[in-house]
């Protein structure tokens, strides 16, 4: 409770504007004393006293009604006003030409902060991010290597406290990403639909502590899997898709029971958002909705992301279920047939690399969009701020703006806090 209200103190713009937030507030400062330089008419030899500086404020009022103010400058006695600034100079040597033709000049309407932020056509909020949390059965928070900022939370814990900092300002979705014990893992990945398992009983107990939390879970069977696939994998490697969208199934439900507000299949079989919305109905979620990983590539910038819960693939990879990187129409059939059997959102995967998959999607269906800023995308910006290679903080916000200028309704992004108190700070 004490958290909502602090965001609703600090934050309660439904949306900002990010690019030159900071030099947007000074422009609309020093526009306002501007603003109050008033030009009175007085008599010539009164002007001199009258010289009113920007900082002064109001110009000494002299008692005349506007009627008086008129007669006076249409009998000619023009009350003074600042002079034409001089024009400024050009360092020596710059060549002295005729000025360009041009009967358009994009750069006038970027001129100023005031009318950059004008004209700016996207923006970004703490109401846009879901944060993903990655959450074990330990005590203790364990950092990520490979993911410099992120750690394994104890779901009774540090878990907790980092939601609330999260709803502090005003990041009030997440997703959670569980490692789960090497000794419940199996080559059917029944710990996934384990009604008393990590993920339920976080789910539980959030909802138990914030219970407009709005919690999205993650639909698939390679944390729970011995062979680190999202699927059942068959004696010869195959990835069997219809026995593992009926685990699916159960995985989706035994989350929903939970508490769960979204769920989100994120392993790519075929046909497992329809049946997963059928298995839904038939207990009684109708409401909870589904969140698809329509257009999953198989990506090495998930590498952070499988160290983080110990997932990574046995053997071989994951290229007959997620897409190849190569292919862009392939993501429309997807996205049709998620369409077709019931998706509420549909998400792309990885983010920055497929902005072009991101706007194809935006352009051809109505639903949301989401994008994933994923853990190698998040890890290589991190690494280059720490290296001072880049400045962490702008590229972070760059990037995140970009995903939501392609296209993406809500973004998945292990910078939802960093950016959302960046967000905060601007105002
Ligand atoms: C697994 C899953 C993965 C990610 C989200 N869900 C990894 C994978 O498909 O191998 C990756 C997220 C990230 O890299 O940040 N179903």
């Amino acid at each position: 409770m004490a958290t909502t209200s602090l965001f609703n103190v600090s934050c309660s713009f439904p949306s900002i504007k990010v690019i030159d937030c900071k030099s947007y507030v000074g422009g609309l400062r020093s526009n306002v004393s501007q603003v109050r330089i008033a030009s009175l008419p007085v008599a010539t030899s009164q002007r001199r006293s009258l010289v009113v500086r920007a900082s002064n404020g109001h110009a000494k009022k002299l008692g005349r009604s506007d009627a008086e103010c008129e007669a006076a400058v249409a009998a000619g006695d023009v009350p003074e006003a600042p002079p034409v600034p001089p024009k400024p100079v050009a360092p020596a040597g710059t060549p002295v030409i005729q000025p360009l033709n041009l009967n358009r000049r994009p750069r006038r309407n970027r001129a100023s902060p005031t009318v950059r932020a004008a004209f700016q056509e996207t923006d970004i909020s703490p109401a846009n991010f879901v944060y993903p949390l990655f959450i074990h059965e330990g005590e203790e928070d364990t950092p990520i290597g490979a993911m410099p900022g992120c750690y394994r939370l104890g779901w009774r814990h540090g878990l907790v406290e980092e939601v609330a900092k999260a709803r502090a300002v005003g990041v009030n979705s997440i997703v959670l990403f569980p490692k789960v014990p090497e000794a419940l893992k199996n080559p059917t990945g029944d710990e996934a639909y384990n009604d008393n398992g990590l993920v339920p009983r976080t789910i539980r107990l959030l909802k138990d502590k914030y219970p407009d939390l709005i919690i999205y879970t993650d639909v698939a069977l390679d944390p729970y899997s011995s062979d680190g696939h999202d699927g059942i994998v068959r004696e010869d490697g195959v990835i069997m898709n219809d026995e593992t969208v009926h685990q699916l199934c159960k995985q989706a439900v035994s989350q929903a029971r939970a508490g769960a507000d979204v769920v989100s299949p994120s392993d790519m079989m075929d046909g497992r958002v329809g049946a997963i919305r059928a298995a839904l109905d038939a207990e009684g979620f109708q409401n909870v909705s589904i969140m698809s990983y329509t257009a999953k590539y198989a990506s090495s910038f998930y590498g952070p992301f499988r160290e983080a819960l110990d997932s990574n693939p046995r053997f071989g990879d994951k290229k007959t279920y997620q897409m190849n990187p190569a292919n862009y129409r392939e993501a429309l059939i997807e996205a049709r047939e998620d369409e077709a059997e019931g998706a509420d959102i549909l998400l792309v995967k990885p983010g920055l690399p497929y902005l072009d998959i991101i706007r194809l999607l935006r352009d051809k269906s109505p639903l949301p969009i989401a994008a994933y800023q994923v853990s190698g995308e998040y890890s290589m910006i991190k690494a280059g701020g720490v290296l001072k290679m880049i400045d962490e903080e702008k590229v972070m916000m760059e990037s995140l703006m970009c995903l939501r200028r392609a296209g993406a309704d809500i973004i998945l992004t292990y910078f939802a806090l960093q950016a959302a108190t960046y967000l905060c700070n601007q105002k």
